[in-house]
């Protein structure tokens, strides 16, 4: 897949940056002012090569694949890797790209279990209730505010929610 190509390489220093911070992130809003850039830690600066990538609070802005896996680095990865490791420490102790990407780095929709939807339901709240529950009250909020969308809504179907992890299959 094209995907994989375009940022194996890259993903290599990244993965070594978020290493050396252990885990830590930048605000979840970039600062503005120029005082922001020159008090950040070095390793903000290394892991923010373009000023537009750091600019930008929501992914669909993110425009090209720098800036995507520069917003994925920065408004992604740390956040939802505490999101993860509060409901499971060691289950996601090495939480990475690879949770969502898998170890061959393609879409999450491409890599994640797929869901089934039946009668309007996904089966998954039956199947398996504890990790659904899980994914509705604490994964899909914080994902929804990491990637700059309204959490999803049942009464509109807008926003983001289960599908914009994992493919959804109707039945
Ligand atoms: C919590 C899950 C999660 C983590 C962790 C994560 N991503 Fe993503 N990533 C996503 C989702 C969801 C999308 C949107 C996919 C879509 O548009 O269907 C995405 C999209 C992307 C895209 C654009 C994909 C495309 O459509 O071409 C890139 C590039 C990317 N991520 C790179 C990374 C990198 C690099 C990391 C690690 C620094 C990372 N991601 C960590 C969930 C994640
Ligand atoms: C941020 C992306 C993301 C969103 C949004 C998301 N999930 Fe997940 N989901 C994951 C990841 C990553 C895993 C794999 C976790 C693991 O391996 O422990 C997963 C695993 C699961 C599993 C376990 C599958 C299995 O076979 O063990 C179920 C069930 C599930 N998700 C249901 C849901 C439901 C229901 C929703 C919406 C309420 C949802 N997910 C939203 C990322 C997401």
């Amino acid at each position: 897949m094209s995907f994989r190509a375009i940022y194996a390489a890259p993903l290599a220093l990244v993965t070594l940056v978020f290493a050396a911070c252990g885990g830590n992130e930048p605000q979840p809003t970039s600062p503005t002012g120029p005082q922001g850039t020159a008090t950040a830690p070095a390793t903000t600066a290394a892991v923010a090569p373009t000023a537009p990538a750091a600019a930008v609070t929501a992914f669909r802005d993110a425009k090209g694949k720098d800036a995507q896996m520069a917003y994925m680095q920065n408004q992604v990865q740390g956040r939802m890797g505490k999101a993860f490791q509060a409901h499971d420490g060691k289950r996601y102790a090495d939480f990475s790209c690879k949770t969502c990407h898998g170890p061959n780095y393609v879409e999450p929709k491409a890599f994640l279990p797929k869901l089934t939807m039946k009668g309007g339901n996904l089966t998954a709240f039956a199947e398996k209730p504890e990790v659904s529950k899980f994914m509705a009250e604490k994964i899909v909020p914080e994902m929804a505010a990491a990637m700059g969308e309204k959490p999803y809504d049942p009464a509109t179907h807008q926003g983001f929610g289960c599908g914009g992890c994992h493919a959804i299959e109707m039945k």
